[in-house]
């Protein structure tokens, strides 16, 4: 008898993110069967092996200890009510979806962001679940992004992704470095500015070789070296660490950050983030501050240096 408690094991398992599937057969009698899963993992690339653990006490336990394939539907974000659906003893839960039949047999489903049809490998007893390897023997993948499950909660991260940043327009600024100096521009009331612009449609790296290449000179799109949103929370600003090979700028100078100079940043925000450049320069380890304009946390960057 093992003392791990078996509650506290499965808040332990719980604890990373997995993505959720619904495992598909039939019955005997040819009626589609279900379950959400999220026990299913890749296994073997040659052959395509996959595999999902079925719980014992499952309704659906002889079926699939029959069946001679399954099939593997991983849900999209907006998935959330077909994983509820298919993990609660409803009546009919194929109602809650679109499917047909994939080419090997069992229900695939509509708008997932892939399935996987497989023909039974081999079945397992494993503890208090049947491991089910099943073969892939066809299987289509859309560009959905998947649902994730951790903690006993689902997980979206993409659409919060785009729900923080919607609303937000985006500005990438540029911090240019050669040899030690930073590229900075006048604007109209005297003071000194980073080169900076909008993110349109065409996304922050695009802006951001835009920005670089109407400066006029040579530099590598780096990192990203410090991300924060304005006072008013209007813009999320994105400020890339870029190495200049040198060349003569068509806008702005190669400018030392003295003391003087810093007092001229027209930002408050770019100005500290310039001070903590500068810091960082003489120790040659590189942070990236994330936060708004007053508070935030600068974690360090996993390459320690981009100088040479
Ligand atoms: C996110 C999530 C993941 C789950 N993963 C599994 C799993 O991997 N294996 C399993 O047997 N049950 C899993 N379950 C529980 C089953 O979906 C649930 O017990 C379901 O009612 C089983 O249906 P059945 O008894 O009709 O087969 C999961 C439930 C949820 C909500």
């Amino acid at each position: 008898m093992s003392n791990i408690d078996p509650r506290a094991l499965r808040n332990a398992f719980g604890t990373f993110m997995t993505g959720v599937t619904v495992v598909t057969t039939h019955d005997p009698d040819g009626n589609p069967i279900g379950f959400t899963a999220n026990s299913f993992t890749s296994v073997s690339l040659e052959p395509p092996l996959v595999l999902v653990c079925l719980a014992n006490s499952s309704r659906n336990y002889a079926a699939f200890e029959q069946a001679d394939g399954f099939a593997v539907n991983v849900l999209a974000e907006d998935q959330k009510d077909v994983s509820n659906t298919f993990a609660r003893p409803v009546e009919d839960r194929f109602s809650v979806v679109q499917w047909q039949k994939g080419p090997q047999g069992s229900p695939v489903f509509d708008g997932v962001s892939a399935w996987f049809d497989c023909s039974m490998h081999k079945r397992v007893e494993a503890g208090d679940h049947l491991i089910l390897i099943g073969q892939v023997e066809a299987f289509e993948t859309s560009p959905a992004p998947g649902l994730g499950y951790a903690r006993g909660a689902y997980v979206t991260a993409a659409a919060e992704a785009e729900a923080l940043t919607q609303g937000a327009k985006l500005i990438v600024s540029a911090l240019i470095e050669h040899e030690g100096k930073v590229l900075l521009m006048g604007n109209d009331l005297g003071k000194l500015t980073l080169p900076e612009t909008r993110v349109g449609k065409e996304g922050a790296s695009a802006a951001l070789a835009r920005l670089i290449a109407e400066t006029g000179v040579e530099a590598e799109p780096g990192f990203i070296y410090s991300v924060f949103e304005d006072e008013a929370r209007e813009h999320q600003h994105i400020s890339f660490l870029c190495q200049s090979a040198g060349g003569t700028p068509a806008k702005g100078t190669f400018t030392q950050l003295s003391q003087t100079t810093l007092m001229d940043i027209a930002d408050a925000a770019v100005c500290t983030m310039l001070e903590r450049f500068a810091n960082e320069s003489r120790i040659g380890n590189f942070g990236v501050y994330y936060g708004n304009q007053t508070t935030g946390q600068v974690r360090p960057v996993g390459t320690g240096s981009t100088r040479a």
